[in-house]
């Protein structure tokens, strides 16, 4: 039997969610499947009264989710806002698949995304044949979370054109879709709301009109306060990948994940941790989720191609690759950081040597 390579949330996570469905002893608001308090511990972790365990999902301040939690209570829609790599997706796909039990009716923004992704298409045969009727729509998964009362997701909304973005303005305010070829609309059910993501960093994204802002609640996610806490979102996000692609992990990871997290952190930030260095940013963002692929890119090499246990040497391409996004800029930064910081630091010869074999 082959397995799909990536569950969608409420499959990966169903055992957690059944489990708190049956202890939850909070008002459910109606079409959710949860409570507000138990999406809330489904995000963030916990212990349930029966012992079961639920996993982090999101980690950080508690406090973001409830106020996204409630947002979405609300008749105001959600936008998750921050950098790349700062877990908007994934906290986007839980909170739907807490809320709804169901992640998938997503629409990705690109460019080219028009008001037809959003609102509704027609399937042209039909319509040449049949001319505009019920059968020749085609829903798209906004309309479909709009009758059933469920969650939809927009990714990277402000990739979209302004234009088409306003398409979701009707929706938002009115809480319906006019149809008017066949002179009817579809009318929201409770329980339906949007989450939308949107990064300001990358290039070739659009402002978010003002009339669409105003409809949205923005919660900001920030990159990872401390240290400790990017360590633990990495050393959580490699251990499922490791179990998920069958990578065995051999010796503990823990320090080679604490080295990976401080080059990340002292490039962002641009000084080193002991603040003694002045270093320069490398024009990529060096988000925890790179620091997550780096890791993860590193055991695959010692597994396949080294003995198994994760040395620097198997890591060194990845930051490399990770660091270095602009072949002439960026490799100048790498250089002087490796000799100013890398080299002299104890204990860090070994990367020291291999990032520079991989120059
Ligand atoms: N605070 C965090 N808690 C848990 N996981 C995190 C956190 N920050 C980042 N991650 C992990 O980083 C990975 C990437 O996150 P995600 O794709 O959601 O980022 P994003 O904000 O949507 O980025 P982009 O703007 O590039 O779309 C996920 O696997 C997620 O688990
Ligand atoms: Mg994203």
């Amino acid at each position: 039997m082959s397995t799909v390579l990536r569950q969608h949330a409420e499959q990966q996570f169903s055992q957690e969610l059944e489990e708190l469905k049956k202890q939850d002893p909070h008002k459910i608001p109606q079409n959710w499947q949860l409570s507000p308090q138990a999406v809330v511990s489904y995000l963030m972790g916990d212990k349930l009264n029966n012992g079961f365990q639920l996993t982090p999902k999101y980690i950080g301040n508690r406090r973001l989710m409830e106020i996204a939690v409630a947002t979405l209570t609300t008749d105001r829609a959600l936008l998750l806002y921050g950098l790349p790599g700062t877990a908007k997706s994934w906290v986007s796909e839980h909170l739907a698949a807490a809320i709804s039990g169901d992640s998938t009716l997503l629409v990705q923004g690109t460019a080219g995304t028009g008001e037809e992704a959003i609102r509704y298409g027609w399937n042209y045969a039909r319509l040449l044949s049949t001319g505009p009727t019920p059968e020749a729509l085609v829903e798209t998964p906004m309309m479909r979370a709009m009758k059933a009362g469920k969650i939809a997701r927009v990714e990277e909304l402000t990739r979209i054109g302004s234009d088409v973005q306003d398409s979701l303005i009707t929706i938002l305010s009115e809480k319906s879709l006019p149809v008017p070829e066949l002179n009817t609309e579809v009318q929201a059910v409770t329980g339906f709301n949007v989450i939308a993501t949107a990064n300001n960093r990358d290039k070739g994204v659009n402002e978010l009109s003002s009339a669409l802002k105003r409809r949205f609640n923005t919660v900001i996610l920030p990159v990872p306060d401390s240290m400790e806490e990017e360590v633990e979102i990495v050393q959580q996000r490699v251990k499922s990948f490791s179990q998920h692609m069958a990578l065995p992990i051999e010796k503990p990871i823990t320090e080679e994940i604490r080295r990976i997290v401080t080059i990340f952190r002292e490039l962002r930030s641009g000084v080193s941790m002991d603040g003694k260095n002045k270093l320069k940013s490398p024009s990529g963002t060096l988000s925890t989720a790179e620091a997550i692929s780096v890791m993860n890119s590193g055991l695959s090499l010692s597994h396949h191609f080294g003995d198994g246990s994760l040395t620097a040497h198997d890591l060194a391409s990845g930051v490399l690759g990770a660091v270095v996004k602009d072949p002439v800029q960026d490799k100048i930064v790498w250089q002087e950081y490796l000799e100013t910081v890398v080299k002299q630091r104890e204990g860090w010869k070994d990367l020291y040597r291999s990032c520079r074999d991989m120059m």
